[in-house]
Formats: structure tokens, sequence, C-alpha cells
């Protein structure tokens, strides 16, 4: 009985309704569920994910491949294949409006004006029977009602602002006589040329040479400084969140598993997941430490664990993880939190061996000086 009454104190807090009452809140996604129906059965993708972001503020998804990044993105931006996808329940706030009770058309409106997306591989976004400058001037016709000749100086400057050298001679040209590098530039121009609120990055550096992912991701970085646009940038990659992001919410199995600060999160982790990841990027080993790359695999999604969906892979689960489900919980002196026993009152005694580990990974990842 006692058990109970003390899980019961982390217990989420009612559901809110209606619009956020912050108005800094720009984007507040609630209880957010996209399932896809194929041949063997449901794929819960997304699966209950929650996250806010204020305005100017940049947040970062991470997680391993298939743990629904891409998926909330495309649901947030209405770019779903439905079907198979369908968007089973939830609310997604953007100024005021919940985007899941707009008219398509509205949605039509929203999307390239107020939010924008970047995506992995843009020669799959990008037209490649147009000229570049025509598909930018395109979006900038459509949403800033301006002619053509005027669009088209736009688009010129909007090149120019991503540090594309002679714009007038590009904009004539076609994606693919175009570098992947300047390609994802461009990309970036057209999602800049309406100043949206929100820019979406998803994977926007994983395509490109090393090189180029720190000129791109710089770009990014600046470019959102200087609209003032909020950011939500998708990564597998820990250390470009750690560059990036103000924020971060950590995702598996298509729910949040840990969200805060990014300081709290990459250097003070309190879910054994987000500290597996840690222990898997290749920079904290450089002193002989050895990889670790987090045992097991995603669960498959026809057969999700019944309680904590980690719980396979965990190195700290006991009988009550394989029994029923966290949900997000506070973390003492931090403002993360954290979707884990490990902050209930009975995970008390087992905290403190994952926190002896989660010290030693962090230790080991600081510059030589610091550690
Ligand atoms: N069109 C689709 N049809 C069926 N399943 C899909 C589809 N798109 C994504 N999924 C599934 O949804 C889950 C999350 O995918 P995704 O969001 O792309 O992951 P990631 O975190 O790598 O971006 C995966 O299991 C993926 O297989
Ligand atoms: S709830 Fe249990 S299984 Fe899940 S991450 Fe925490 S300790 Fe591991
Ligand atoms: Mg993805």
């Amino acid at each position: 009985m006692k058990q109970k009454a003390d899980l019961a104190v982390y217990q989420e807090e009612t559901p809110r309704v209606g619009p956020p009452t912050d108005p800094d809140v720009l984007l507040d996604v609630r209880n957010l569920q996209t399932h896809f129906h194929v041949m063997d059965g449901t794929v819960k993708a997304v699966d209950g994910v929650d996250f806010s972001l204020k305005r100017g503020e940049t947040l970062g998804i991470v997680g391993e491949s298939g743990c629904g990044k891409s998926v909330t993105a495309l649901t947030i931006m209405q770019l779903l294949d439905m079907p198979p996808g369908e968007i089973v329940g939830g609310e997604i706030w953007f100024e005021g409006r919940d985007l899941l009770t707009l008219a398509p058309e509205q949605i039509r409106k929203i999307r390239g004006a107020d939010m924008a997306m970047i995506f992995q591989e843009p020669m799959t976004s990008l037209n490649p029977v147009f000229t570049i400058g025509d598909q930018i001037s395109e979006a900038i016709i459509l949403h800033q009602h301006v002619g053509k000749k005027e669009a088209m100086t736009r688009a010129i400057a909007s090149l120019r602002a991503v540090g594309i050298n002679a714009p007038e001679r590009r904009v004539k040209q076609y994606p693919h006589e175009m570098s992947g590098g300047i390609r994802q530039r461009v990309m970036i121009a057209m999602a800049l040329s309406c100043n949206p609120q929100l820019i979406i990055a998803d994977e926007p550096t994983t395509a490109l040479d090393v090189t180029i992912q720190a000129q791109i991701l710089e770009l990014i970085k600046k470019i959102q400084a200087d609209s003032g646009a909020a950011l939500l940038l998708i990564t597998h990659d820990l250390a470009v969140v750690a560059e990036t992001v103000q924020n971060v919410a950590v995702m598996y199995a298509g729910r949040v598993v840990e969200a805060g600060p990014v300081e709290d999160v990459l250097l003070r982790p309190q879910h054994p997941y987000t500290l597996g990841l840690l222990n898997s990027i290749p920079a904290l080993h450089k002193r002989g430490r050895k990889l670790d790359v987090i045992k097991g695999v995603v669960p498959n999604p026809f057969r999700m664990p019944p309680g904590c969906k980690f719980e396979p892979r965990c190195p700290y689960a006991w009988e009550v993880c394989r029994r029923s489900e966290p949900d997000m919980m506070d973390t003492p002196g931090r403002k993360s939190r954290s979707r884990c026993f490990l902050h209930a009152a009975e995970g008390a005694a087992r905290r403190y061996e994952f926190e002896k580990a989660a010290v030693a990974t962090v230790t080991a990842g600081l510059p030589e000086a610091q550690a």
C-alpha cells in the first residue's frame, strides 16, 4: 500500500486545458500520439510526447534512430503520409491555436510562413526541375504577397544571408548543379525567407561531410540568433546538442524520457538511457576507456515491454520497472525531469549506484585540465 502512495506523488499533474497561459510559449506539444497502421499491426511511433518551446528559444530532440524524432516533427508540420500515419491524440498549440483543430487550408498558410522545416537531405525537398531562384521566390510570393521581381530580389538577399557567394548567379542554377553543403544553405535560405517564428531542423547536418557539418551548424546558430526564431533541432548526435541548444528532450521508444536545460541533462544526466547515450560518445573515451554501446536494441514496436520501455536494456532495472511505467518526475536539485523510477521513493537506494556511474562518465568527458 505504501509503495503505491509513494508512486502516486510523482504522477503527472492534471492535464492542462486550452492554450498555454504563458504568452511567451510559442509551441506547446501535449500528449502527442502518432501511429502507423501497417501490415503487421500498429506502430506507436509517437506515444505521448510532451514538450514546449518559448519564443526565440532553442530545443534539441535527441535519441537513437527509430525513436520517433522525425515523426514528431512531421506531425507538428502536418507533413505526414496519412495513411499509413494517423494522429490519434494530443494537442499542438502554436501561437495560441491548436494546429490539430485547423483546416488544411489554414495549416498551409502557417507552414512556410510561421514555421519552416529544414530536412536532412535537401535534394528530397528541392524540386529538381526548377531553378532555386524560382523555388525560393515562389515561397516568398505565396506568403509575402509581393510581385515576381521583388520576390527574386528577396531570394537573392536570402541566399547572401546564408553565405552563398554570387547569389545573382546561383538563383539561375538547378539543385543538381550544387554541392550538398550549398543545397543545405539554399534550404536554410528558403526556410528563412518568410521570417518564420519556428524553425524545425531534422538532422540538418547528418548527410554532409564533417567540415561542412560544422559550417552549417554555425550558420543555423547564427540565423537563429539573428532572426530571433525559435529552433527545434532534431539530431542523434549529443555533441551537436551540446553546441547548439539551450534545452534538450531525450526520446526513447516514442516518448520523452528526460528533458531540461542542456547543462543539466548532459552534465548531470538523470535517466539511464541518457547516461547510455553519453557513454557511447567516442570523445568521452579518449583516455583509454572502452566505448560502451547501449546493450540490446530498440524494442520491437509490436512487442513493447509492459513496464518501462527501457527496462530490457537498463542496468539499473528492478522488479517495479517490469510491472509499471514511470511518468516524468522531478529530479531533486535540478531543473530537468526524468521518466524513471530511480526518482521515486523506492528508487532512492538504487539511485546512488546510478549517480556514481553518471559522475564517472561525465568526469571522463571533461577536458583533461578540468577532469
Ligand atoms: N511511413 C511510415 N510507415 C510505417 N512506419 C513508420 C513510417 N515512418 C516512420 N515509421 C516508424 O516510426 C518509428 C519512428 O520513426 P522516426 O520518427 O523516423 O525515427 P527517428 O527518431 O529516427 O527520426 C520507427 O519505428 C519507424 O519505423
Ligand atoms: S524506470 Fe527502471 S528500467 Fe526504466 S530507466 Fe528507470 S531504472 Fe531503468
Ligand atoms: Mg529521423
